[in-house]
């Protein structure tokens, strides 16, 4: 059988571990490497054993041996060149965010309507990762009883010079916002995933640290009514001491589990045979080392993510990250700003 050919389009930081994960897996062959830099899409294709480069994409559509494209480049572009990879019978992979905004979400989805023979999937690599899988099975079994609240913080630190160095970010029109639409919508998406997903949202953003760089958030906070009943609650700052710290907060009437930097901080349930068990199941998730090219906060999920993708390429299957379930965690990040922006609740 012949090998799935991929191409990854965008080789600025997180092109590159895509080609690493793609790599890894011996039934794919890396047809191209595309970036708008010329150094970068070259120097990609040498690392990681690209047949070719470009810094068009419209060549790498234009090949029939490209079965499915990964893309890796800035969120406003990630709309026209899914669409195009999808009119050109690829199946598409796309980064998170799947889009900057509403519209732009809505021309991807559509794209993928009319075309439900291709394989579309959202990058969301931290659904991959065994602690999260973990939890999502212990509070669909109810262990934790009637949920009350489920939180996520992120406190990371993003510099005057990060977004000074690309145009696309700390923009409304190309980013699409920041610490919530780039950095915390991996934890948001946790909260979404593991509980079911949110019916309204109601927020606050600030720009506290960075008011002449950037015209975005860098720090939000939001309260979610869950679609389980439960409340969620978002805070999130790119403006921190700390370079990256994440905690997740499930609280329950019969238990609460806290998670930081993806190992379990603290268990404590009213049953205390419980509460052994919970213990045991999520020290022997926590995750081995990921993938090099990449930073540790992005976790192993990448490699995971990748593979199950390219599988479903193979396979002819829906990935386990459909890009309507990446865009139903957007959504509710566009229901964050909107209520941001207007103070009222959304959906
Ligand atoms: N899942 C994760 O953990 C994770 C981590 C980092 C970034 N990301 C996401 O990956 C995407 C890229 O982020 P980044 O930090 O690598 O950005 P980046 O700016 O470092 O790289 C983007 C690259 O895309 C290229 N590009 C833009 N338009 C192009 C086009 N039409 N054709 C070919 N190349 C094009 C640019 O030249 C640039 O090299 C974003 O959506 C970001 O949110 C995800």
């Amino acid at each position: 059988m012949k090998n799935v050919r991929i191409a990854v389009i965008g080789c600025g930081v997180i092109g590159p571990l895509h080609l690493e994960c793609f790599k890894q897996l011996d039934f794919v062959d890396i047809a191209w490497a595309c970036d708008l830099i010329p150094e970068r899409a070259k120097g990609a294709a040498e690392k990681f054993g690209a047949a070719r480069w470009t810094v068009d994409a419209a060549e790498v559509f234009a090949d029939p041996e490209v079965q499915a494209v990964s893309i890796c480049t800035d969120h406003a572009t990630h709309a026209d060149l899914a669409i195009a990879a999808l009119e050109a019978g690829k199946d598409v992979l796309c980064e998170k965010a799947l889009a900057q905004n509403r519209m732009n979400l809505g021309r991807m989805l559509e794209a993928a309507k009319r075309h439900p023979e291709r394989i579309f999937g959202g990058v969301f690599q931290h659904r991959f990762d065994p602690v999260n899988r973990e939890l999502r099975a212990m509070i669909a079994e109810g262990l934790l009883g009637t949920l009350l609240t489920a939180g996520i913080q992120l406190r990371c630190f993003r510099s005057h010079a990060y977004y000074d160095a690309d145009d696309w970010r700390g923009t409304w029109e190309y980013e699409g916002g920041s610490a919530l639409i780039n950095q915390a919508i991996h934890y948001i998406d946790q909260l979404l995933w593991l509980t079911g997903g949110a019916e309204s949202a109601v927020a606050m953003i600030g720009n506290l640290t960075h008011r002449n760089v950037i015209e975005t958030e860098d720090t939000a906070a939001a309260v979610l009514k869950l679609r389980c009943g439960a409340l969620g609650v978002i805070e999130a700052t790119a403006s921190s001491h700390l370079n990256w710290e994440s905690n997740l907060s499930f609280h329950g009437d019969q238990g609460a589990i806290d998670i930081r930097d993806d190992k379990p901080l603290k268990v404590d349930f009213r049953d205390k045979a419980v509460e052994a068990s919970v213990k045991t199941r999520l020290d022997e998730a926590v995750a081995p080392k990921g993938a090099e090219a990449g930073k540790t906060y992005y976790g192993t999920g990448h490699l995971a993510q990748i593979a199950d993708f390219a599988e479903a390429v193979r396979d002819r299957r829906p990935p386990f990250v459909t890009a309507e379930s990446a865009a139903e965690t957007l959504r509710t990040v566009f229901d964050i700003y909107d209520s941001a922006r207007l103070g009222q609740s959304f959906r």
